[in-house]
């Protein structure tokens, strides 16, 4: 249910997904043929919180690029503060249909995003924006056990999204072109500490602020059903970074 109550809730924490910054560092370092300047595109960036973990980390140029415009402007008021503009360019786009040129880039970065157009998709159409050994880091959520309960199933299905296994990530990303140089799952702190509880304390807020709005109201159950999925069974699924190289 997106809608400007969804939109409330995360515009008000710090990560739009889950992650952590000793993460996102563990995964670039895991890319080490990249230029020492290397050109990145974050597709799906949202407020920016990797963005700016990735320009700490390295001596690139990021582009930063989401659908929602209230995001960019708030990582826009961070490059300000920070004295980045240098480093880190906005762009509103689609990542359906990405605006760039062939080889432009030396890594696609997309945490917590490529569900959007699947992994399917972005390995194939976001490969010709790639140097030729040119990386391709994401996290997706996929199943971590055999035979999920019955009721996980269901709540995925119903959220339309057809979780995958890590083998099948791997062995899509071999038949797209790329090697896997690694992969790793993200922590339980980093969708909790890092995300969710963020996400508690903002619905504490526009629930009361909201009252009798069904619609608000709908829209917050829907993000707290998510959080007691992921309470319950978070031994069943998790999100897996993934390290790719064009081979
Ligand atoms: C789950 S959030 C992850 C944000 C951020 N990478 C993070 O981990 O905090 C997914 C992001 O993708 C953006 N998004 C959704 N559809 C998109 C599209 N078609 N093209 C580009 N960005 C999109 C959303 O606005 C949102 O910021």
């Amino acid at each position: 249910m997106i809608n400007q109550y969804f939109f409330e809730v995360f515009e008000a924490v710090p990560r739009q997904g889950p992650g952590s910054k000793t993460e996102t560092v563990k995964a670039f370092n895991l890319a080490d043929e990249l230029p020492n300047n290397p050109v990145i595109l974050d597709v799906g960036c949202g407020k920016g919180k990797q963005t700016l973990d990735l320009a700490a980390i390295s001596d690139g140029h990021i582009t930063a690029m989401d659908m929602h415009q209230p995001f960019l402007l708030e990582l826009q008021k961070v490059i300000r503060k920070k004295n980045l503009q240098h480093r880190i360019s906005t762009l509103v786009g689609d990542m359906a249909s990405l605006p760039f040129v062939e080889n432009q880039f030396d890594m696609i970065w997309a945490e917590g995003s490529i569900y959007i157009i699947g992994y399917h998709r972005a390995m194939s159409e976001w490969k010709k924006y790639l140097q030729t050994k040119g990386y391709l880091v994401f996290t997706d959520c996929v199943w971590m056990q055999e035979n999920p309960p019955l009721e996980l199933v269901k709540y995925w299905n119903n959220e339309g999204l057809k979780l995958p296994t890590i083998n099948q990530i791997k062995e899509k990303a071999v038949e797209s072109g790329y090697e896997v140089i690694t992969h790793f799952t993200l922590s339980h702190a980093s969708w909790r500490k890092e995300f969710y509880d963020h996400i508690d304390k903002v619905l504490e807020v526009v629930k009361q602020k909201y009252k009798g709005n069904v619609e608000a109201q709908d829209t917050f159950f829907a993000i707290d059903k998510e959080i007691e999925v992921f309470d319950k069974y978070h031994e069943y699924f998790g999100y897996e970074f993934f390290v790719l190289k064009c081979m």
